[in-house]
């Protein structure tokens, strides 16, 4: 044997371990699947937040190899075990996750066939589950079929691609920057403003617009500082509106808001990243008309349907507007770009070689059906007004009645109110068998409650009740 193939063969053996046989794989597969099992049959008494710190040293590499056991070990002592609990029905603060096991089964098969979803000449298959789910979402939204979408890795990125279309077509560059003007909501997310600044409109005027006592936009003060700032040779090019915003899940009027945006030739983006899906609910649909107006509009799966993270949405209607930032052709695309595709992913997102985020959307709705998603929503807002039934019987002051799923709280005080809260707030975090978050209403200091994980119950419910006013106790 030459001395080249007798290297490559003594390469091959120690890389096989790369590749292991149907036996070793069955063997971790298993052990994969037993810690998944006594994690989620512990998950009703796990809590749902622990303030310790990970141990980084827990995750140092060195060439030693150890068995899974062991590695799962770890995971499950410094990564699951700490910080806030996604997979727990407790987590009740800021946007909690879902991450449905159907969707695991999806990740796994994924990650075995390792399909290549930015290209449709690579994966035609994953690209047309692709398009079939985003022309669901079209339906659903009332976009029309010629809008073009992305299945995004989160609702940040949804935001930046409607951002950068609005930019594009409204052609906002250089010494125009400074004269355009976006109107939006102190409480929009600061996805949006970050992606502004990301997309190079740092120096745009930004207009904050006035709220009603449910935290909405009223129409008519945007309307007012629109005209304002047209008489004022200024350039009004864009709106953000929220279907769902993070501090109380208000739903913009939509419909209001979009008829003034296209009266005077605005882009209508819309971030409906957390209330999105809740267009499901019969009950709560009404609040939606207008959403069909948007130019774009960002959701989240990895929200409002349950999925694990890493799955948002981008739906624009303007194809032209996408594809000038987002497609581009280079020599080693030639293969690809001769295939007549509809649209490929790699055009509609800054990514090109993308997760194979589809089949852990499309496996669950052809599973498990779209009704049971549109009861776990239902079931959500129902768990939100007795929550709110709840804690005022206890003593608690409520915010106004919420739109979706987010509303906020408070303990009265005559006096260090806000202290008092905070207070609340830390012996909430420290006992973690359920976690809260807090924020701030026309300055004042509040606790949210947001309900939406899938694995929240009625008993999750009564259990924050019950912390809450334990808690209360203790503090008084
Ligand atoms: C209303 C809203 N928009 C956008 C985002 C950002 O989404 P992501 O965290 O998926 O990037 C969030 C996150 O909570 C949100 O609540």
């Amino acid at each position: 044997m030459d001395d080249l193939k007798k290297q490559i063969l003594a390469l091959s053996e120690v890389s096989g371990a790369l590749e292991p046989s149907e036996n070793e794989r069955n063997k971790i597969l298993k052990e994969v699947q037993q810690y998944a099992n006594i994690f989620l049959n512990n998950l009703p008494t796990t809590k749902a937040y622990s303030s310790e710190k990970a141990k980084k040293e827990a995750f140092s590499i060195t060439s030693e190899v150890k068995p899974l056991q062991k590695l799962l070990e770890i995971y499950n002592s410094e990564v699951a075990a700490k910080g806030i609990h996604p997979a727990s029905a407790g987590h009740l603060g800021y946007i909690p996750g879902g991450g449905i096991y159907s969707s695991a089964l999806a990740d796994y098969l994924v990650d075995i066939t390792n399909e290549y979803a930015g290209l449709s000449f690579a994966s035609p298959g994953a690209v047309a589950m692709e398009h079939e789910l985003l022309d669901w979402m079209k339906s659903l939204f009332g976009f029309p079929e010629s809008a073009v979408g992305n299945l995004t890795s989160g609702g940040s990125i949804a935001n930046m691609i409607g951002l950068t279309s609005a930019r594009d077509q409204h052609k906002i560059k250089g010494a125009k920057i400074e004269k355009s003007v976006v109107y939006l909501s102190p409480q929009l997310h600061h996805s949006c403003l970050k992606a502004l600044r990301i997309i190079g409109l740092e120096d745009i005027i930004i207009r904050h617009l006035q709220l009603d006592s449910n935290s909405k936009i009223i129409p008519e003060d945007f309307s007012e500082k629109l005209q304002k700032d047209k008489e004022n040779n200024l350039k009004p090019f864009l709106l953000i509106a929220s279907a769902g915003t993070t501090d109380t899940g208000a739903v913009d009027p939509l419909k209001e808001l979009g008829e003034i945006a296209k009266k005077y030739n605005l882009w209508y983006h819309i971030d409906a990243a957390y209330g999105g899906f809740f267009i499901l609910s019969e009950q709560r649909k009404k609040l939606f008309d207008g959403i069909e107006m948007a130019d774009s509009l960002a959701v989240d799966p990895h929200k409002s349907l349950f999925l694990p993270f890493g799955t948002g949405a981008v739906l624009v209607k303007d194809k032209e507007a996408v594809f000038h930032s987002h497609h581009h052709s280079a020599n080693y695309m030639q293969d690809a770009h001769a295939e007549v595709s509809r649209v490929d992913p790699a055009d509609v997102s800054p990514e090109l070689t993308k997760h194979f985020r589809a089949l852990r959307l499309w496996l669950p709705l052809q599973l498990h059906g779209i009704a049971p998603f549109t009861a776990c929503l239902e079931e959500k807002l129902l768990l939100t007004r007795y929550f709110r039934e709840k804690i005022q019987e206890q003593g608690f002051k409520v915010g106004p009645e919420p739109d979706l799923s987010v509303t906020y709280f408070w303990w009265p005080q005559d006096e260090n109110e806000d202290e008092f809260n905070k207070s609340l707030l830390r012996e909430i975090h420290k006992d973690g068998t359920v976690f809260l978050s807090s924020t701030l209403i026309e300055g004042k200091f509040v606790i949210r409650l947001a309900v939406l994980s899938f694995r929240t119950k009625i008993e999750t419910i009564d259990r924050a009740v019950g912390v809450l006013v334990e808690a209360v106790r203790k503090l008084s």
